[in-house]
């Protein structure tokens, strides 16, 4: 299909669907600055993710985590949304029906929900993502119940420097999803819902290489229902696919949301 006639397709498809499921991954965020986990200069690469994003590295070795973690927010904290997150704000805040389910931690679909709010002096909350994997912006306790929004640097320097819980004084950690650790169970249950009453589904920026986000879409897909994909790279989507648009989702998708 050409350019031009992908486009006019998928924007068909998305605006007449009454109710559409967005699943975004790190792409979303790179022209933000973030590095992605996969490819190239990805947040992997350079890393071993049992070593870094394991409950058992934590118990290891939480300075060494909390370091990484405190890196990862000081990189965060310096981007800012970008023109593919800021279309969908708007988008979402614009009409009903639409369930964004992200796995990214970085808190740019909050952001950018809330400055699209502030610009249409509106409540940011419809615009605000499903997060299957947590937040970098969030700790929770490991040993009580508490969980807290937590900005700002992190004193990895020691043990004894690292953030502590209010309520117990136990060591909290931060509030993410760790390889072999479960999905947020009310994510799930939304997620799951809204991957079930999907008339159509846009993935953007995910490689599709991780359970059980990507089986959202692939849901949506099975129900026979369209899938549009904004990906300058391959995905597990594709094949899928009834509209691939391979572009950046920073230039894509102000032209098909807006
Ligand atoms: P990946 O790094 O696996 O995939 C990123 C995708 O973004 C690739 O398909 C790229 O082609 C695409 N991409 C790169 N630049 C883009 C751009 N400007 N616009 C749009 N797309 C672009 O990241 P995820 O699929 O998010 O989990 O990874 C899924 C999970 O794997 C993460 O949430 C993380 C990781 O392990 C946990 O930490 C639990």
């Amino acid at each position: 299909m050409e350019p031009a006639a992908a486009l006019a397709r998928a924007r068909t498809l998305l605006l007449e669907a009454p109710r559409v499921l967005v699943l975004t991954g790190a792409g979303i965020s790179a022209e933000s600055g973030v590095p992605t986990f996969r490819g190239p200069g990805g947040l992997w690469k350079d890393f071993r993710p049992e070593e870094l994003a394991t409950p058992e590295a934590f118990a290891r070795d939480p300075r060494l985590v909390w370091e990484w973690y405190g890196w990862r927010r000081g990189l965060v904290a310096a981007c800012a949304p970008n023109a593919g997150h800021l279309a969908l704000a708007h988008w979402m805040l614009g009409r009903a029906g639409i369930s964004l389910v992200t796995q990214n931690v970085d808190a740019l679909h909050e952001r950018a929900a809330r400055e699209a709010a502030d610009v249409r002096g509106a409540d940011p909350a419809p615009a605000l993502p499903i997060r299957l994997h947590g937040s970098i912006a969030r700790v929770r306790c490991t040993r009580c119940d508490h969980a807290a929004d937590h900005h700002g640097p992190v004193d990895a320097s020691a043990r004894e420097t690292l953030p502590a819980c209010p309520a117990c004084g136990a060591l909290l950690r931060p509030d993410v999803v760790w390889f072999g650790e479960a999905l947020p169970a009310a994510a799930m249950a939304r997620a799951a819902a809204a991957a079930q009453a999907a008339d159509a589904c846009l993935v953007v920026g995910t490689a599709g290489a991780v359970q059980p986000a990507a089986g959202f879409a692939m849901t949506v897909a099975r129900r026979r229902r369209p899938l549009v994909v904004v990906d300058p790279g391959p995905t597990a989507f594709d094949g899928m696919a009834e509209v691939k648009l391979a572009g950046s989702a920073g230039a894509a998708l102000p032209p098909l949301l807006g």
